[in-house]
């Protein structure tokens, strides 16, 4: 039998699409993130899912507005898992903590913690981390280069290993009569002097249920990828098309084996944005809004320093490369998009209306079929510069649909799992758990959660993952 999809949500509570908040219904206080955590958990939870994935980010400014608004403002991932910790009982909950700035005794000791409370449900992502401003909030000058940032990271995984190694699993004694409580044997310490890191150990906190908890990555460069491979039970992939992640598992599967490991101990996660819906006419409805939405240069929006440069149909026309003297570049935002202009915008401009008009259900002007939705709106100038500057890795319809893109994925070996994005909160994730987990459910995608008898199929995140402890090659 084919081993069901990991599937685990990846929470932005402002929603992971850059217009979601808009939406009608939509959250968008995080003052009032407790509520909102609450209820997703409990949805994803209720639908079955193997675990919350929290991200990161270490700086915030003006300009993530426009780009990333989920960036601007929300709880730290480490605080976000041990609130959840105490309202679920069976999910897995997953912090990033950035390797660069944190420290690896900290690290070990909340995550184990996280653990010991959950009964084993702790994960960790670590990343080296992206953002330049980041720096200047950790008392340093200059974000620290690929080499050093990947060489500290490195020792960090080592440094969590050796801390969460510091009580052997028969080390707590706990014999009230001959009252000897541990034996100082079992007790190890870290001793890890490396050229980034220096810890002593052992730990305060009890052996982690799991052992060693998992370590998650998410990274795009060569050492990236080796520390994925060699260090990582799940590695992040961005992947926009299945091809590129096929290619992608492979070769981190490759890295892995030459490494001495299992490839499959290595698990490859690929995000996912659905946008589901009872219908798949309803669910394009509601992409062709959320481009609406997006803030184009117009308005009251241009007059901001921080506005991104690209939300023109001029700037689109660059990306397309039309020539600059083409009249097309004058077009009105809500203006239809003709078959005489998509001729002028060459093949990746009709590529691009081809993506549009599918996933929003649009037609083209004078009477073409541009897509699915031929009885559709209008596809406009709009629309085309907001997918442009907006990229999603959008999949949008019924349960079925979204299942058939979920099965076909595993068909093709393209990843072991997903992280899914929701474009809103609370109702595309919702929309998810409600009609799009049981669907997948039934085509033995999405984990069972019981057996026949009502005893759980797993109860650690490890399990979950089909990923044993990591031994040392
Ligand atoms: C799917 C995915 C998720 C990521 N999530 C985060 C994150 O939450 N926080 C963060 O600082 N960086 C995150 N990153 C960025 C990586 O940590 C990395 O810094 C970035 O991709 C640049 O690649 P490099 O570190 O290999 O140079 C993510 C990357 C990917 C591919």
């Amino acid at each position: 039998m084919t081993d069901p999809l990991i599937i685990g949500a990846m929470v932005r509570t402002l929603g992971a699409y850059p217009s979601g908040w808009r939406h009608p219904g939509a959250h968008r206080d995080p003052a009032a993130d407790a509520d909102i955590l609450r209820h997703i958990a409990q949805e994803g939870e209720d639908a079955g899912l193997d675990y919350l994935f929290f991200g990161d980010w270490l700086a915030t400014g003006p300009d993530l507005e426009f780009r990333d608004p989920y960036l601007l403002a929300r709880i730290d991932p480490v605080s976000a898992v041990l609130f959840l910790a105490g309202v679920t009982s069976r999910i897995g909950l997953i912090a990033t903590v950035n390797t660069t700035y944190a420290d690896p005794y900290t690290t070990a000791r909340s995550l184990a913690s996280l653990d010991v409370l959950t009964r084993g449900r702790a994960g960790v992502n670590l990343v080296t981390g992206a953002e330049p401003r980041a720096a200047g909030n950790h008392g340093r000058d200059a974000h620290a280069d690929n080499e050093s940032r990947y060489g500290r990271a490195e020792e960090f995984v080592e440094a969590l290993r050796r801390l969460w190694d510091s009580w052997a699993e028969d080390a707590w004694v706990a014999d009230a009569e001959r009252g000897v409580l541990i034996d100082p044997e079992g007790l190890r310490s870290a001793d890890l002097r490396g050229e980034h890191l220096r810890v002593s150990g052992p730990l305060n906190v009890a052996r982690p249920p799991q052992g060693r908890i998992p370590i998650v990555h998410a990274g795009t460069s060569p050492r990236s990828r080796a520390l994925a491979a060699t260090a990582a039970d799940l590695a992040l992939i961005a992947a926009p098309t299945i091809a590129e992640a096929i290619a992608t598992r492979r070769t981190l599967r490759d890295i892995a084996a030459e490494a001495g490991r299992s490839p499959d101990a290595l698990k490859v996660i690929a995000p996912v944005l659905p946008v589901v819906a009872d219908t798949d006419a309803a669910a394009h409805r509601i992409v062709e809004r959320l481009l609406a939405l997006v803030p184009l240069a117009e308005g009251h929006h241009s007059a901001r320093t921080a506005f991104p440069q690209n939300r023109t149909v001029d700037a689109l026309a660059d990306a397309l490369e039309v020539p600059a003297d083409d009249e097309l570049r004058t077009a009105a935002f809500d203006q239809p998009v003709t078959r005489a202009e998509e001729a002028r915008l060459g093949e990746r401009g009709a590529a691009l209306i081809e993506r549009v008009a599918r996933i929003a259900g649009l037609r083209m002007a004078e009477g073409g079929t541009a897509g699915a939705g031929s009885a559709g709106a209008a596809l406009t100038w709009r629309h085309l510069v907001a997918a442009h500057a907006v990229p999603a890795a959008f999949v949008v319809g019924d349960a079925g649909t979204i299942a058939d893109h979920f099965e076909r994925w595993r068909d093709h070996e393209a990843a072991d799992g997903f992280n899914v994005l929701s474009a809103f909160q609370p109702s595309q994730f919702e929309a998810f758990t409600r009609t799009a987990a049981p669907e997948l459910r039934r085509r033995g995608l999405l984990r069972d959660e019981g057996d026949a008898g009502g005893k759980p199929s797993a109860t650690t995140l490890r399990d979950r993952l089909r990923v044993s402890s990591y031994v040392d090659a």
